[in-house]
């Protein structure tokens, strides 16, 4: 048995890591028969104690494609942590079960109490408001297939940068990569939180505060949407307020780049137009999808597969 590695946080992944994760992830779309089988008789459990679609559907059909088992369930509603039981209980548990464990909490750090006393591997699909490893795996995954590198780009992260944790471990990634200008774009009220911006200002790189989307758009080479968080709002009223603070529509995109690439961790609500799904730069669903091939990468490497 190799060492136990979790992943809770995208920095404990090493840069080398990721390029190898980037690599398997290629090869699995070029060759996916010969991965068919690579995790024949090894179960995965997806530990849901907040819904979700794309991040347990993709878990579940990655282990599917390798050739392993899925169990697991979809909202606290329906496990014991109704009952009372611990998050760390839980995984126990489910450590009893499966090889691996991916789980998503409300409770920012709640992946780190179940990590302490887990016997077999354990992803972070979400802690709160906090970090989403997985979806910088996706993220980064896009990137690298549409631009061919990670690094010089001018990127511009836009909507809900206080609570939108995909933004959060998306920056701590890029961080790691040169060459990067961020352009953050938001209403005063969901500014990207400070121990964040001090890591850009720590990193010495060149950011901008902007409210207006328009403003930033002619600058960039990759626009990043967020959803408005609302569950993680203090008051509806406070939501109801800046709910609809960024819409990008067809007719904002005249001054873009023209192989600007326009991503989107879904779900969207309202801050994407439909009409711009069908503009060339629109990748959202691209990238749902490159979700599904980092995370057979990370899932083989976490077990230690070859
Ligand atoms: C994101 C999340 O859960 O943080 N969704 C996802 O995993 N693709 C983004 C969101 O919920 O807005």
């Amino acid at each position: 048995m190799g060492e136990l590695r979790h992943l809770i946080n995208i920095t404990d992944l090493s840069v080398k890591e990721l390029d190898h994760l980037m690599t398997v992830a290629d090869d699995i779309i070029a060759h996916p028969e010969k991965y068919q089988d690579a995790c024949a008789h090894k179960k995965l459990a997806t530990l849901f104690f907040e819904p979700s679609t794309r991040t347990r559907l993709s878990f579940t059909a990655a282990m599917m494609e390798l050739g392993g088992n899925v169990l697991g369930f979809a909202s606290a509603d329906t496990s014991s942590s109704k009952k009372g039981e611990s998050v760390s209980d839980t995984i126990i548990m489910a450590g009893c079960y499966a090889d691996i464990i991916a789980m998503r909490h409300p409770k920012e750090g709640a992946p780190v109490v179940g990590a302490v006393k887990s016997s077999v591997p354990i992803i972070n699909a979400g802690d709160g408001g906090h970090f989403h490893p997985t979806q910088t795996l996706t993220d980064l995954m896009t990137i690298h297939r549409k631009k061919g590198e990670i690094g010089n780009f001018t990127v511009g992260l836009c909507g809900d940068l206080k609570y939108g944790r995909t933004v959060h471990s998306l920056i701590e990634a890029l961080l790691r990569y040169k060459g990067i200008k961020y352009y953050l774009i938001a209403p005063e009220e969901l500014r990207l939180p400070g121990y964040i911006r001090e890591m850009l200002d720590e990193a010495g790189v060149e950011w901008h505060e902007v409210e207006s989307l328009d403003e930033a758009i002619p600058e960039l080479d990759i626009l990043y949407m967020t959803r408005i968080q609302q569950e993680r709002f203090p008051s509806w009223e406070e939501y109801e307020k800046l709910k609809d603070s960024f819409i990008l529509t067809r007719a904002m995109l005249k001054p873009a780049k023209e192989d600007m690439i326009i991503m989107h961790p879904l779900p969207r609500v309202n801050e994407i137009d439909v009409d711009v799904d069908d503009d060339p730069r629109a990748c959202y669903f691209y990238q749902a999808l490159m979700g599904k091939y980092i995370r057979m990468a990370l899932i083989l490497y976490l077990l230690g597969i070859k």
